[in-house]
């Protein structure tokens, strides 16, 4: 069973649920300094989990920004990416946001010129009605790219 869950300013047993999932991405989608930050993040931001038979196997993180909803971080676990975990949590996004009267979700990615495999979680945001919108050079070291999707 498929449970999706808002979590405001999560306790600590999610977050190591949500550090769990970041684990099984690594080294691969994220850097070594992920897991550290991601636990500061969640002191002041929410998280929309997926959990399947009450095990967290995807989520997503995100703030407000200057007035647009910001989702600072996103995985599957990769033993259940492409069974639909993430459409339902950015959909949960989309509805949340919305109802809270926010216009506009953005979100910053690796290039996939850096990172191939990113080339799939654009394609991924572009399913979701995400444009990109701009590439920076200076964040991240090698960059990062911009996409925003209008509510
Ligand atoms: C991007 C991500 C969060 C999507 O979550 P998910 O639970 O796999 O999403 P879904 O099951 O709803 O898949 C949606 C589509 O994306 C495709 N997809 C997304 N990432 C993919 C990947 N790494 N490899 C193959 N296909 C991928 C799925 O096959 C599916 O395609 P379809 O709708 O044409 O069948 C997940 O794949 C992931 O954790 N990627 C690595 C980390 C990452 O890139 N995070 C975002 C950083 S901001």
């Amino acid at each position: 069973m498929i449970q999706v869950k808002l979590y405001r300013r999560p306790d600590p047993p999610v977050v190591e649920e949500v550090i769990g999932v970041i684990h099984s991405l690594q080294p691969e989608w994220f850097t070594e300094d992920v897991p550290e930050d991601t636990r500061r993040d969640l002191l002041f931001q929410d998280v929309i989990c997926a959990e399947v038979d009450g095990r967290l196997r995807s989520f997503l993180v995100f703030t407000s920004w200057e007035g647009s909803i910001s989702i600072t971080l996103m995985g599957t676990h990769p033993d259940y990416r492409g069974i639909g975990l993430g459409t339902q949590l950015i959909h949960a996004l989309f509805v949340h946001a919305s109802e809270l009267g926010f216009e506009r979700v953005t979100l910053l990615t690796v290039p996939p010129d850096v990172k191939p495999q990113y080339e799939h979680t654009i394609k991924f945001y572009k399913q979701h009605g995400f444009s990109v919108v701009k590439r920076y050079s200076e964040i991240w070291g090698s960059g990062a790219i911009e996409m925003c999707k209008n509510l």
